[in-house]
């Protein structure tokens, strides 16, 4: 039998975010963001047609769900501020109903014995920016930063754990190379310029958050999705999977943690001519704000084959044209949902982030897995026996107590997530929760046995096996 301990005062729970939890919209003075609008134009591109305006409703249930971290383990909990709801135009008046809701969930957590972990962006802006451009024009960089220092200032004192966004590569990639979310765009140049605004949109907070002298720290919650090649032999696969990384993982992660980009990822976007357009102070400020600690969301690896044509500025500046994203046969899947289960990518990334990147302080800020019809695992009593996450959690947290082991900083872990969610526009339809969420019943709660095992383990600080 083998002992799995973890440091003292680790951080236990889960994750989640505001746009997938609170609903209520229309209503409470919040502003339509870009989900609430994209719902109401094209309810077909969403599964079973379900809004964000039917999520979990965490924003009236939200005392009796934080008795339901406390039954399930939790510590600490990450959501999200929903910029459209504090500030509903995206920019000047706060909306007060806003303010209360937040005030009486931070407290409530704290007074549950929960730290409350608040990120400030996660793939919602609000219409109102979007109409202009969102992401792609400047002044959405400022916008997000008067929106960052409202909530330092009115949360602040409370809440010591700040982040700046949410794998920002998805809205990059989902909204403007692979149409997965509105604008749906196929447009490199618009997708460059987005991830480097948000990048300077999180040096901007953090730097105005340090100035702030508040008592806590600010970081970012990075996807780190490891690169293999298909064939570790073959030279054009590792070139290509070295593209795919400076592209998805580390176009954030260097700037994030060193304060630079990645010079492959530089040299490639010159020699197609898309490199962003930015003022002369931009990577000073980037490069002297960088992020005092790192979440890290890890679901599945990158398979990379390369394709036949190499890279030139005439055959598409897209990097999905420049390798295949393969599952490899043979790999373990995930059954119910198709993506590949590698617990050692997690061990990878962390010792990667221990080598390369000065062993900052991390923790996992998501790992977790998404079931399709899950009610078939219901038992008699009505609870999922959902002995396949409890697995994948336990295997997982297998490999990141051997990173510890070695050596690397990683303070927590958090499962993706807490009650069932919404997810943008696969909806309800994969079901990643500790508690499941009964849509028929006004959201109705039952802890899973996944949620009874993870309050065991964290009572006892880890496992055996
Ligand atoms: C990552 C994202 O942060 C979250 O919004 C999403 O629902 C989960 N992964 C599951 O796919």
């Amino acid at each position: 039998m083998v002992k799995y301990e973890f440091p003292e005062n680790f951080w236990w729970g889960s994750a989640a975010s505001g746009p997938q939890t609170e609903g209520v919209y229309p209503g409470d003075g919040k502003g339509e963001s870009l989900w609430d609008y994209w719902y109401e134009a094209e309810p077909e591109k969403f599964f079973n047609q379900v809004g964000p305006d039917k999520a979990s409703r965490v924003y009236r249930k939200y005392p009796e769900d934080i008795q339901l971290m406390k039954a399930t383990g939790h510590n600490s909990f990450r959501t999200s501020i929903q910029w459209s709801r504090l500030i509903p135009n995206g920019t000047g008046a706060v909306n007060p109903e806003a303010v209360t809701f937040y005030n009486n969930l931070i407290d409530e957590m704290i007074a549950n014995g929960i730290e409350p972990f608040m990120n400030l962006y996660h793939f919602d802006i609000p219409m109102a920016l979007q109409r202009e451009g969102g992401w792609v024009n400047r002044k959405t960089v400022d916008a997000y930063v008067a929106f960052a220092k409202t909530c330092f200032e009115l949360f602040g004192d409370r809440v010591k754990k700040w982040f700046t966004h949410n794998e920002p590569i998805v809205p990059v990639e989902a909204g403007y190379l692979y149409q997965f979310h509105y604008p749906m765009e196929i447009n490199l140049r618009h997708a460059v310029q987005v991830g480097f605004h948000e990048m300077l949109a999180s040096a901007k907070a953090i730097e105005a958050y340090h100035e702030m002298k508040l008592d806590g720290e600010i970081g970012i919650i990075l996807n780190l999705t490891p690169s293999y090649p298909r064939d570790a032999a073959n030279p054009a696969d590792v070139k290509a999977a070295a593209i795919a990384d400076a592209f998805f993982n580390r176009s954030f992660l260097d700037p994030s943690v060193k304060g630079t980009f990645p010079t492959e990822l530089v040299e490639i976007l010159k020699e197609i001519d898309h490199l962003p357009e930015y003022e002369a102070d931009d990577l000073k400020t980037i490069a002297e704000n960088t992020v005092d600690l790192l979440g890290i969301n890890y679901y599945q690896p990158r398979r990379i084959k390369a394709k036949e044509t190499p890279i030139d500025s005439t055959n598409g500046p897209m990097p999905e044209d420049y390798f295949d994203n393969y599952e490899m046969p043979g790999r373990k899947m995930n059954i119910y949902r198709g993506w590949e289960i590698y617990e050692k990518g997690i061990y990878d990334i962390l010792t990667n982030v221990r080598e390369n990147y000065g062993n900052i302080r991390c923790f996992i800020s998501e790992n977790g897995m998404g079931v399709e019809g899950e009610e078939r695992f219901i038992n008699d009593a009505g609870e999922i026996e959902d002995d396949y996450r409890i697995e994948f959690i336990s295997e997982h947290l297998k490999y990141v107590h051997q990173a510890i082991a070695e050596g690397s900083n990683v303070q927590g872990y958090h499962m993706w997530t807490c009650m069932d969610n919404w997810s943008w526009t696969n909806a309800y339809k994969n079901r990643y929760g500790f508690i499941s969420v009964n849509l028929d019943k006004e959201g109705e709660r039952t802890i899973k046995k996944s949620g009874h095992w993870f309050k065991k383990m964290t009572d006892a600080n880890g496992f055996n096996d």
